[in-house]
């Protein structure tokens, strides 16, 4: 009987009569206000923030390859999500589709699982939300938003023990957000489409003033053995856990004197590697000695200004360079994520080495890499599905809306990471706000008032990208709720739907509440990591539920038919499991510590809540039969 509930599912028809119950959502939205929903969910952290840090420590230029691969595997799952949107035009999303496949417990884990991907994200877009804040006042010549009040702890200490820091700008943000979500969809959705024109105006006028100062030598001549190593990025970190652990200062202390030892100890770390590489080059009779010569002098006119010079600092730097060269192999084990863990490394390192070059200096492995992040940048098509139950017309526009936000998203990332890695050379790309400051640091060298502008520009565009897609994906993550709490797995207060606004307001501002408290102390770059492999495993699902149900009830009515579902649902499971392969293990691990959370959740209240649960024992009273079999619409 237990085990029966668990796997019990969701009738397609049951799904359908609950659109009509007296918790429905009003029909606002046409096929552009889907589209404008899906872009606006999509454009935002990822392209203007995630980018930057993935171009330089993960892919090179080559990140450009990296959004086409991630771009396939959404493009797999959303025509899955197409034909079950389609065909289920329900608010619950990923959710409803497993409940009607793959049982109960399948649905709360993907229900759970999808909290990851909207809540989460909210919380990730609005930490980088602050960010580009801090970048649009300085662009403005107006002072930043202190460190301490814009970060949250984490990276404010840095590694350091905690001192209190807190992210008030996201807080704010958020807290309009909420705002502007209990007052309504159409609301919601007039803003929204306001955002979205101007982030799509921003993006189009980054690519074409972009293009003209690419350097394209910026793609195809900078050596691959300059790219940055894992324990080469680590630096500013153990420069920082050096001075407290081993010289022993206070965390104020390292503070300040962290950013000089880092100086002193990046320099002598390039000048090292500088030196070993030419005498590599030489040894295998790429260069001669007079061209190793010429190399190595050019390297030391570039780092030795930035050596120590007391004898005090050279020791200090010495120091923490023995610690770096130390941990230095266990940081590149770590960098293959679970692929290290299951030993798939050894077969991918050669051909890592065979395939290195400028324009692929990370190799094979670091495209994949760089695609499991830059991933972030197209969470959000799925959104349209959520809304899918306020749609005008759900059977045609929702399918259409995914597919052409994803693919118009697609074409401009494309373009957007091609400038920027033209712009500017990988391994100095910026990593918090790598477009605004690509075009800052343009308007310098240029001397120029107009590209000065631009960047403000930029900035502004970027704020209201990152708005939008908190709008949408919060209204997705509401959305989820209500359905999960009108079937009893969570409490009716998630899907009580106000009587005047008729948007669901305690859920709203429970959630928003959450939000906040995450944003302000959860740092940006592990919360990104644990959204990707959420969403990942969300699509995983999705794909299997999909091709589930064709083999299960192939008669039902699908107004819109996934093409070759045996091919396209099979690879989009492979390509975004091989995805999730390339996270970090202790994201994997924070996956299962919350999934297990979740499992308690179910077990000790939704089961117990659950009204299909209640239903099938009410008919198994009165009847003497489930009726959990019986054939959907055909
Ligand atoms: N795709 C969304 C963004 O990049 C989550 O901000």
């Amino acid at each position: 009987m237990f085990l029966k509930q668990l796997l019990r599912r969701k009738k397609i028809e049951v799904l359908l009569a609950e659109m009509a119950g007296e918790n429905q959502l009003h029909r606002v939205l046409g096929p552009v206000s889907l589209t404008a929903l899906g872009v606006g969910a999509i454009i935002g952290a990822g392209i203007f923030v995630t980018t930057g840090r993935a171009a330089a420590i993960d892919a090179g230029p080559a990140i450009i390859i990296s959004y086409t691969v991630a771009a396939i595997g959404c493009a797999f799952a959303a025509l899955c999500y197409a034909e079950f949107a389609a065909m289920a035009p329900v608010a619950g999303s990923a959710y409803t589709y497993a409940y009607a496949t793959l049982g109960e417990l399948f649905a709360w884990i993907i229900g759970w699982d999808l909290m990851l991907e909207y809540a989460m994200s909210c919380a990730t877009v609005a930490s980088a939300w602050s960010g580009y804040l801090n970048e649009l006042l300085e662009a403005l010549h107006l002072p930043r938003v202190a460190a301490r009040w814009s970060s949250d702890p984490f990276s404010y200490a840095d590694g350091a023990p905690l001192t209190f820091a807190i992210n008030l700008p996201a807080i704010l943000i958020m807290l309009l957000i909420t705002a502007v979500l209990i007052k309504g969809i159409r609301e919601s959705a007039s803003t929204n489409a306001v955002l979205v024109l101007v982030k799509l105006a921003v993006v189009v006028f980054v690519i074409v003033l972009g293009w003209s100062y690419v350097n394209q030598a910026n793609w195809t001549d900078i050596p691959s053995n300059e790219r940055i190593l894992p324990e080469q990025s680590a630096i500013p970190k153990l420069a920082k856990d050096h001075l407290i652990h081993t010289e022993k200062l206070s965390t104020a202390e390292a503070i300040e004197r962290a950013p000089a030892l880092q100086q002193h100890a990046l320099a002598a770390y390039k000048l090292e590697r500088a030196k070993a590489e030419t005498e590599r080059m030489l040894e295998e009779k790429d260069i001669t000695p007079l061209e190793a010569e010429e190399a190595l002098a050019a390297a030391k006119r570039i780092h030795e200004p930035s050596l120590a010079t007391t004898p005090e600092e050279k020791a200090e730097a010495e120091k923490l360079l023995a610690e770096v060269r130390e941990k230095a192999p266990h940081m590149a084990a770590e960098k293959w994520g679970m692929i290290g863990l299951l030993g798939l490394n050894h077969y991918l390192v050669p051909i890592d080495d065979a395939t290195r070059s400028p324009f692929i200096p990370y190799g094979i492995s670091g495209i994949m890499l760089g695609a499991s992040i830059v991933f972030f940048a197209y969470i959000g098509f799925d959104s349209i599905s959520t809304h899918a139950e306020e749609a005008i017309r759900p059977q045609r526009d929702v399918p259409m809306a995914i597919l052409i936000s994803l693919g118009l998203c697609t074409v401009l990332y494309i373009a957007v990471s091609a400038v920027i890695t033209g712009l500017v050379p990988y391994p100095t790309i910026d990593d918090k706000a790598p477009i605004a400051k690509a075009f800052s640091d343009l308007a310098h060298r240029e001397q120029s008032s107009s590209l000065r502008m631009a960047t403000a520009v930029i900035a502004a565009g970027g704020l209201a990208g990152m708005t939008s897609v908190l709008l949408v994906t919060f209204l997705s993550q509401v959305r989820v709720f209500m359905a999960m709490s009108r079937d009893g797995l969570l409490p009716p207060i998630f899907g009580h739907v106000h009587p005047r606004f008729r948007t669901p307001h305690l859920a709203t501002m429970l959630t928003g509440a959450v939000i906040c408290v995450v944003t302000a102390f959860t740092p940006i770059r592990k919360l990104e990591e644990m959204v990707n492999i959420g969403t990942l495993m969300a699509f995983v699902v999705v794909c299997a539920a999909v091709l589930i149900l064709r083999v299960r009830q192939p008669g039902v009515h699908r107004p819109f038919v996934c093409p070759v579902i045996y091919l396209v649902a099979p690879l989009g499971i492979f390509v975004n499991l091989a995805l999730m392969l390339f996270l970090p293990w202790d994201t994997w691990l924070r996956l299962a510590v919350w999934l297990g959370v979740g499992l308690v959740i179910y077990l000790g209240y939704s089961r117990f809540h659950s009204r299909l649960a209640k239903e099938t024992l009410h008919e198994i009273k009165h009847h003497g039969m489930t009726g959990s079999d019986t054939p959907l619409r055909g």
